[in-house]
């Protein structure tokens, strides 16, 4: 087939459902082969038909793991084998005020949505330096740059990763691999749908766009940086968050 990523391989975490699910797609679409990554196995499974009729002869492959745990991270980055672009996606978004967090909850936020990047990095970048290309993108949030009520453990599980991002991109830039991160607002996925919509509602206020993003258009973010066309961009964190409202 002879899409714009065909030839290319592509690993998505958290591929599952939400944001990572529509990058999977529009990458299969592309032409890349899809590397779908998540825990449940049935919607894995269901993920890997969909990217399979989603592009003219694409194909794709569904590897569990839970990033919680640093030796099933390691196991899912060997089990991917040499990528050429890796999608930083799968996180936790959990609330609550600081004397209400515990530190289980601060440590499942750190593994999962810094660690496990940091992971994936250390042993799929120097595979991409290797081979002289690259890209990677990591999922934020706006809690990583702004106070967001409730969004401490989140929020700085986030700034960490934002900051990994600019440090992958120093370290690996010289030999083709560029990183990036896409800072999204609130988006309408199944994760955020356990918060009930009134919750949904309330945060798209914040943005100047007044709704929450479809996951399809942060998907479209994640692919311009992969692409070509992004040839001369890394180490930027990429706001796709429906505007900023003014001050007063
Ligand atoms: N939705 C938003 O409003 C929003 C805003 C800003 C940033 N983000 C970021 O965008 C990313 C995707 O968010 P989303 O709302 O699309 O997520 P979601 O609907 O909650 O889906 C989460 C995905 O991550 C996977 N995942 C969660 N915990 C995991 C673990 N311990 N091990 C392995 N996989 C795990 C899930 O896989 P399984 O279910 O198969 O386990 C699923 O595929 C996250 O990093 C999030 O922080 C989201």
């Amino acid at each position: 087939m002879s899409g714009e990523l065909s030839g290319a391989t592509a690993l998505v975490t958290g591929a599952t459902a939400g944001i990572g699910r529509a990058v999977a797609l529009r990458l299969g679409t592309l032409g890349a082969e899809v590397v779908v990554h998540g825990r449940d196995a049935r919607r894995g499974a269901d993920v890997v038909r969909e990217v399979s009729v989603a592009g003219d002869g694409a194909t794709a492959r569904f590897v569990a793991a839970d990033l919680a745990e640093a030796d099933d991270v390691r196991r899912l980055a060997a089990e991917a084998g040499d990528v050429d672009i890796l999608v930083n996606n799968a996180g936790v978004y959990r609330f609550a005020d600081t004397a209400g967090t515990s530190s289980e909850m601060f440590d499942v936020h750190m593994a999962i949505n810094a660690r496990a990047p940091l992971l994936l990095v250390g042993r799929l970048a120097p595979g991409m330096a290797a081979r002289g290309h690259g890209a990677i993108v990591n999922l934020s949030t706006i809690a990583a740059g702004a106070p967001a009520r409730n969004a401490g453990a989140y929020g700085a599980s986030k700034a960490a990763l934002e900051l990994l991002t600019r440090v992958w991109a120093d370290e690996f830039g010289g030999r083709g691999v560029r990183v990036n991160a896409v800072r999204s607002g609130p988006v309408r996925t199944p994760g955020t749908s356990e918060m009930g919509e009134e919750a949904l509602r309330t945060v798209s206020r914040a943005t100047v766009l007044d709704r929450p993003a479809v996951p399809e258009e942060i998907a479209e973010a994640v692919l311009f940086l992969v692409s070509s066309r992004a040839s001369y961009i890394t180490g930027a964190i990429l706001e796709a968050r429906g505007g900023q409202l003014a001050l007063g």
